[in-house]
Parts: structure tokens; C-alpha cells; sequence
């Protein structure tokens, strides 16, 4: 049994460089700022709109309100979502992984990316002239 040649030595350790040094450059960085478009493909798809809104009373309701401003709510009061000024990156961002610390559950697991995208496109016709969903991810 032979021990590694030179050749094989640097080839390991420049494997290994690599992988030291990858979560120091913009490469993971760069790949989740792809991760969602800039703005919602489902924006103004009536059949999503319609479905979301559905969801949306299942799943959101209980703790953002009837109208999605966070009022009329009875136990834990959510944002109130038609002045959110994101985008709809970070809106998936959040919806998927929740703020477990501010009772904002995760629903990734509960709901699909599509799901909470035709939630995103309801929530986007009730939007306030001062809400935004459009730009890049400042989350990931
Ligand atoms: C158990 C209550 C609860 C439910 C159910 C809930 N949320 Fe929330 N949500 C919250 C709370 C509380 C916050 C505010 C967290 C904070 O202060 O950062 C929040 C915040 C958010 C935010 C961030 C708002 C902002 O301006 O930063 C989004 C987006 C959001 N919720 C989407 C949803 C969606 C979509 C659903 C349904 C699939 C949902 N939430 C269901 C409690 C809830």
C-alpha cells in the first residue's frame, strides 16, 4: 500500500481550500439572491388571487385579520400585512421560515412555494399606496 504522491497531496488540499474557503466569497450569497424573481409571477393571476385568498382565511387569518392589517384579532396580533414594504422575496423569506421568536410560525413544511405565493398575490391587491413587494432579497 502506497501513501499519497505529491500530486495527490495538493490535489486533497486544494479540495479542501475550497471548502474553507467557500462561505467566505459571494458565490451562496449571490445564488440565494436568485432564489425568487423581484417581484410575484402570480401577481394579478385571478385563479392564484382567488386561491390565496382562500388560504390565506385558513392559514393567516386567525392572527393577521380579516383584512390583513393585524386588527380584530383576538390572541396573537400578526403584522399588519397590506403596508408591507419588502419584497416579495423577503416575503417568502419570512412566510417559510416565520419568526419563531415573534409567534410568527414557519409554514414551509405546511405550505408549498406556490401556495404562499398565491397568498403573496391576494395579499398584494389588498397592498396601501405606502407597501412595496417588489426589488430584491435583503433577507437572504
Ligand atoms: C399565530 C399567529 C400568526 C399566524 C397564524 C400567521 N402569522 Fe404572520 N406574523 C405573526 C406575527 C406576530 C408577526 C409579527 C412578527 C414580528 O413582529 O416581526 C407576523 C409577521 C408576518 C410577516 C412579516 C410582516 C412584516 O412587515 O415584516 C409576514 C410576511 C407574515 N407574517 C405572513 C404570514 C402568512 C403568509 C401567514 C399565513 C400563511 C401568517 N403570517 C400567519 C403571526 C402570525
Amino acid at each position: 500500500m502506497k501513501y499519497l504522491n505529491l500530486r495527490q497531496f495538493s490535489f486533497f488540499v486544494a479540495i479542501l481550500t475550497i471548502f474553507a474557503l467557500f462561505p467566505a466569497t459571494d458565490w451562496p450569497v449571490a445564488y440565494a439572491e436568485d432564489a425568487y424573481p423581484r417581484s410575484n409571477p402570480l401577481v394579478g393571476d385571478q385563479a392564484a388571487i382567488e386561491k390565496g385568498a382562500y388560504l390565506y382565511f385558513k392559514w393567516c387569518g386567525a392572527c393577521h385579520g380579516r383584512r390583513a392589517d393585524g386588527e380584530g384579532v383576538r390572541f396573537t396580533k400578526g403584522a399588519d400585512l397590506t403596508i408591507f414594504w419588502r419584497s416579495y422575496c423577503d416575503y417568502m423569506v419570512i412566510a417559510l421560515n416565520g419568526r419563531t421568536d415573534k409567534n410568527m410560525p414557519p409554514w414551509g413544511g405546511v405550505l408549498d412555494e406556490e401556495e404562499l405565493s398565491s397568498i403573496g398575490a391576494y395579499l398584494e391587491t389588498l397592498a396601501k399606496e405606502s407597501a412595496n413587494w417588489k426589488g430584491s432579497c435583503t433577507l437572504l
